[in-house]
């Protein structure tokens, strides 16, 4: 049976009491879930949320990294540092960060090929605009996202790869693409995998949605053949909404 990927990314929310609060609550919760779960607290959390998180299989993420491992890097954290706490997995390229911190996709390259170089695992966000998408730009700006955020990325360590596939417009708006929709893009995505690491590989990489994902409409959206998980903003910062969305099987 196909094992969904659930992360949770809680952006910039909760101190670190509350973190370890709502951590607590997900370990209890979810003890009984077959899918792969991850949550990605603030930096500020992540060594709190680390001991909460001992001895259960919910994966700590972080939410970026810096693209060095060290040095004059004022503001920035090291990969070192995140696995010293006990960090499984980073997102990177996040439209928040492409957009309001002006990531461009070397700089979010050099992050994704560090991160693996380290044993991490990664989820690559890729996404449009609302203004790409009705300009046509939909299937060019999603290829360069993965071509370039991939680029120099062995097929050896795909298994330690997850694509994100987050459209800007549908992030905290309540919008969500629709299952036929989001599948459909998720498709064109595995496709340009493909053709970057042949059929096989494609098939077997995790593609995850993001925006707007709700109790409501996970057990739609994960029904969709490209649709391997899902990537939760908003939801996943209550118990109440996100454990729903990591047991959508029982909806
Ligand atoms: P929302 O679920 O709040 O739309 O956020 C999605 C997201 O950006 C997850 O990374």
């Amino acid at each position: 049976m196909k094992r969904y990927f659930i992360a949770g990314n809680w952006k910039m929310y909760k101190t670190v009491s509350e973190a370890v609060a709502l951590a607590s609550d997900l370990v209890k919760k979810l003890s009984d879930c077959g899918e792969k779960i991850m949550i990605a607290p603030p930096f500020t959390a992540l060594q709190a949320v680390s001991e909460v998180l001992k001895g259960s299989s919910i994966i700590l993420g972080a939410q970026n990294m810096g693209p060095e491992e060290s040095g004059a890097h004022t503001g920035e954290v090291s990969v070192l540092m995140l696995k010293d706490l006990g960090v499984g997995a980073v997102i990177l390229g996040h439209s928040e960060r492409r957009h309001n911190y002006l990531e461009s996709d070397a700089l979010i390259n050099t992050k994704v090929k560090l991160a693996l170089k380290h044993g991490l695992e990664v989820i690559l966000c890729v996404g449009e605009t609302l203004e790409e998408r009705e300009g046509g730009r939909l299937e060019s700006v999603l290829r360069g996202q993965l071509a370039e955020g991939l680029r120099g990325v062995e097929s050896s360590v795909l298994d330690r790869v997850t694509i994100a596939y987050e459209p800007v417009w549908a992030i905290g708006t309540g919008k969500t693409a629709t299952p036929e929709d989001a599948d459909a893009v998720h498709a064109f995505c595995r496709g340009v995998l493909a053709e970057l690491y042949g059929k096989e590989a494609a098939k077997n990489m995790v593609i995850q949605y993001g925006g707007s994902v709700k109790p409501e409409n996970a057990a739609a959206l994960m029904a969709k053949a490209n649709i391997d998980g899902a990537l939760v903003g908003g939801a996943s910062l209550k118990a109440e909404s996100f454990v729903p969305i990591a047991k959508f099987r029982e909806s």
